[in-house]
């Protein structure tokens, strides 16, 4: 890491408390976390977002200014200069002692963070301010680094980056969560044989925001080989669960040349490859998260990079589970779609580590998923983990003309609508595979967190989109 020049004085607290001084001048602008009186001397715990830790500023009484310390609390925000010298308390490796406090800006008592433990649900409330807390300030970092992971990951690797459009005329999934995308006059819309003419809206169709990049990535990857898109996708679903979100980041990428064990094989190395990246650079942000939300975290991080993934058809999954006697709420037989309750029945109790469930039965699944010889089942896989369940969903695509367009029709589909995603198969058409996984959902199982809300800046939910 790089402080940049542009900083001047000003040190990120990181860098101080991994290559400490003693340093005779340093600047630290950050939030007060904490501020304790003994006589004639203030301790303040400065914290700049940058790590974890707060960095334990000294002001004794001789410093110039010390009476205007009197009004220092919780939340002010503050800019220090001082000498960075080896503490002799315990907590800490290093202090600052201060020459000069400056208040940037003072917080009162009503500062909504004064408690040192506030429940999940009540910082929900304020999101604009939970940033400035130890947990969401690791879930952040840790956020931010594995996005950059993702992009080292694929471009390690030879992957094509392709941003794919956000505003689509198509329903990837066809399960119809689409967000209406318009500029027609709602109250007043013009008609035509009393309907709504989307043709006279802005992009002369009926357009949403996207729930997959897939299609496009699909498209991308018969001319690039090997892609990847990783961006925002938006479903109007109003499942009210701590695991769906109306807006949630995936990671899709899209090879050629490869079949449904391919696919399988890259997710595994993909979802290895993220949790060890975790381990190496969010040790810090990991170590609170298995002491204060989840303990046994990191143990359970480390067994993923040795263990192998089991794997399992849908058809071996529903007669363990028919087996089991565990008394689902929701019946099973063969046809129907594995609920939450019988995925992690089955990664935490059957196999207790992640498992990929494949060949899912065609009717439960999306009409692009490759037809198997069996003509009941598709080329499909999920990979659940515990806790979590689903958090990859993929499938080799169906390269062969005919049998896709069957696959629209049965799904109620106008393979003219697609015209443009089958002509990829009536030129130089080649077997391909691709899978998503859910950032949000990833990240619950990186940092233990159980409700998707608290691993998104600014969750949208249903009825929730004020922050
Ligand atoms: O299984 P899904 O619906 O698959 C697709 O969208 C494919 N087009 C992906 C592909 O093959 N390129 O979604 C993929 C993953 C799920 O496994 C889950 O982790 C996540 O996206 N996901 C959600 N995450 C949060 N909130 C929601 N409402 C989600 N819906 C799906
Ligand atoms: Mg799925």
């Amino acid at each position: 890491m790089n402080q940049g020049d542009w900083r001047k004085d000003r040190q990120r607290i990181v860098f101080l408390i991994n290559s400490p001084g003693p340093r005779d001048v340093v600047e630290v602008m950050g939030w007060v976390r904490t501020v304790r009186r003994s006589k004639g001397v203030i301790f303040l715990a400065v914290n700049d977002g940058s790590c974890l830790a707060s960095l334990q500023v000294v002001a004794a009484e001789d410093m110039p200014g010390f009476a205007s310390l009197d009004q220092l609390g919780t939340g002010a925000c503050v800019s220090v200069r001082g000498q960075l010298v080896a503490s002799p308390g315990a907590g800490q490796d290093w202090e600052l002692l201060a020459a000069v406090v400056k208040i940037v800006a003072p917080a009162g008592e009503d500062f909504p963070l004064q408690k040192k433990r506030h429940s999940f649900e009540f910082l929900r409330t304020i999101a604009h301010l939970r940033p400035r807390t130890n947990v969401y300030g690791a879930v952040f970092r840790v956020r931010s680094q594995l996005a950059h992971a993702v992009h080292l990951f694929f471009q390690e690797r030879g992957f094509i980056n392709v941003h794919t459009p956000i505003i689509t005329a198509n329903d990837c999934e066809g399960a119809g969560e689409m967000f209406r995308v318009t500029t027609l006059d709602l109250e007043n819309p013009p008609l035509a044989a009393g309907r709504i003419a989307w043709h006279e809206d802005f992009f002369g169709a009926k357009t949403g925001l996207t729930v997959s990049g897939q299609l496009q990535g699909e498209l991308f990857a018969t001319a690039f080989s090997d892609i990847y898109t990783f961006g925002p996708t938006f479903r109007a679903e109003n499942s009210n669960t701590s695991r769906h979100a109306a807006e949630f980041w995936m990671v899709e990428p899209e090879i050629a040349f490869a079949d449904l064990a391919m696919n399988c094989g890259l997710a595994e190395e993909f979802f290895r490859y993220m949790v060890l990246y975790a381990l190496e650079h969010c040790a810090e942000d990991l170590a609170f998260f298995n002491q204060y939300v989840a303990p046994g975290l990191i143990e359970k991080l480390q067994a993923i990079s040795t263990a192998a993934f089991c794997s399992m058809t849908y058809t071996e999954a529903i007669a363990l589970l028919q087996k089991s006697n565990h008394g689902f709420a929701f019946p099973v037989e063969w046809g129907c779609d594995l609920q939450s309750e019988h995925e992690r029945y089955l990664t935490e109790n059957v196999v207790g580590g992640p498992l990929f469930v494949t060949d899912y039965p065609a009717g439960i699944k999306a009409f692009y998923m490759r037809r198997n010889d069996d003509g009941q089942t598709v080329a499909a896989m999920d990979l659940l983990v515990p806790k979590v369940g689903e958090i990859i969903g993929g499938s080799q695509r169906e390269e062969r003309m005919e049998i896709l367009i069957a696959g629209m029709k049965s799904a109620g589909i106008d393979p003219q609508s697609l015209d443009w995603y089958l002509d990829i198969r009536r030129w130089g058409s080649c077997p391909h595979a691709g899978f998503g996984l859910g950032f949000e959902r990833f990240l619950m199982y990186v940092t233990g967190m159980e409700n998707i809300r608290d691993v998104i800046p600014f969750p949208r939910t249903p009825g929730n989109a004020r922050f």
